[in-house]
Parts: C-alpha cells; structure tokens; sequence
C-alpha cells in the first residue's frame, strides 16, 4: 500500500507548508512584515528538507529499508524549491531585483555570501539529479553529489550567522546535521587504520628504527 501510494503521498506532504504559506498570504495572516515572514518560512522548510534528504541513506543503514531510497530524490527537490522561493524572495521582494544592492549584500554580508554560495551549489545538484544525467555522469555524478554534505554545512552557517540572539533553532540544525555526517564517516575502519598508523609511528616500535 505504502510502496503503491508512498511517492504521491510525500509528494503532498512536502507540498504542505507550500499550501500553508499561500494560506497565510491570502488570509493576510504573515505578520506586520509579510517578506520577512515569508523569507524565513521558506528558509526553515529548504533546511528542514535538506536534513531529511540527507537523513534517508543513514536510516537506510540502520533499519535495512532500501526503499526508503526512492523518496530521497524528491526531497531533496523539494528542498530545491523551497530555496527557490526563498532566494526569489529575497531578490523580488526584498531587493527588487536591485543588482547593486544584491552584489554588495553578497560580498559584504557574511551570513548572505554563505546562503549564495549553497544555493548556487544546489543549482548544479537539481539539474544533474535526473536518470539522464545520473547514466551520463556515470561515476562522477556520485562525486558532484557529495556537494550536499557541503550545502548542508552552509545551509546551517547561514542560519547560525544571521540569528542575533537566539541560537537555540540553528543549533538544533546543526547538530543534526553533526549526527548525520556523522553516521556516514566509517568509524571502526578509521580507528583500526589510525591505530596500525600509530604502531608503524617510530616512537611506538624504536627497535625497527
Ligand atoms: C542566495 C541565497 C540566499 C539568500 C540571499 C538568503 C537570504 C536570507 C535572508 C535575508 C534571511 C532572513 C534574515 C533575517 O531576517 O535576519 C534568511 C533566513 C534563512 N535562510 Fe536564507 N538565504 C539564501 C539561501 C539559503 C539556503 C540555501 C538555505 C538552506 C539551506 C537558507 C536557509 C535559511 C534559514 C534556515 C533562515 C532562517 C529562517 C528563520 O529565521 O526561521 N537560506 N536567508
């Protein structure tokens, strides 16, 4: 049943807030500062989504469920569009469109120059994630795709940067995605490779200097 209904489903389900933002605007009910409203709506759900993209190949490994795999490229779209939107936002309602402003915001603004740069990596991610593209790349297409670990890590920065006082949210992010990364880095190889590194280390076998 799952298996049948599970992509439309998701596919709703990431459509949700999408719906809930087009709901607020219409009932008027985002606040004295509409743009502001919006920007940070859309900002939450594109790392939201971004973590439960890179949450699917983790989970994969702990339960054994390797159709979870089938919903990571639609999240990870979703997590696309919702940047679109925000970016869009940004650029339209905050900026209008104002290249002079936007290029100084980019180059003298920390937390924007960070947000600029994961989207603009996400760019190449979105494009590429077809079957099309996947055949084409072969090989390197999984190379270009570890570019999601780095968005993430930006992703998370750029929140970090821009908060003034509470940094409660973006900490939460942040560890997640510390658990994430985590769970994929192959600790037991690491610790037996550092470990036979250590041993051949001339201070721990003097003799055989
Ligand atoms: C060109 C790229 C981007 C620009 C110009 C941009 C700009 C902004 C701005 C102006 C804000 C509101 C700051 C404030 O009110 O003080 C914001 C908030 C935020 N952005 Fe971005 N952003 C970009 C990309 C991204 C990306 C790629 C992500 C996620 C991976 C992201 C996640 C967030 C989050 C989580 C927030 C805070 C939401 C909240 O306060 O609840 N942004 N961004």
């Amino acid at each position: 049943m799952f298996v049948r209904y599970g992509k439309p489903l998701v596919f709703l389900l990431c459509l949700v807030p999408f719906g809930v933002l087009i709901a607020r605007g219409a009932s008027g009910a985002l606040g004295p500062n509409p743009v502001e409203a919006i920007t940070h709506f859309t900002g939450d759900w594109t790392l939201r989504l971004l973590l439960a993209t890179l949450a699917i190949t983790p989970l994969r490994r702990l339960t054994g469920q390797v159709w979870l795999v089938r919903y990571r490229r639609m999240l990870g779209l979703f997590a696309f569009f919702y940047a679109v939107l925000h970016v869009t936002t940004y650029l339209w309602l905050d900026r209008f469109f104002d290249l002079g402003t936007i290029a100084e915001d980019v180059l003298k603004r920390p937390y924007i120059t960070v947000g600029f740069a994961a989207f603009v990596l996400m760019v190449p991610l979105a494009i590429t994630s077809t079957q099309g593209w996947i055949r084409r790349l072969g090989r390197r297409w999984k190379t270009l795709h570890r570019a999601v670990y780095a968005i993430g890590v930006l992703g998370v920065l750029h929140y970090l940067w821009l908060v003034k006082a509470d940094l409660l949210q973006p900490v939460i992010y942040g560890v997640i995605l510390a658990v994430l990364l985590g769970m994929r880095v192959p600790w037991r190889d690491l610790a037996v490779r550092l470990r036979s590194a250590w041993r051949r280390h001339p201070w721990m076998a003097p003799e055989r200097r």
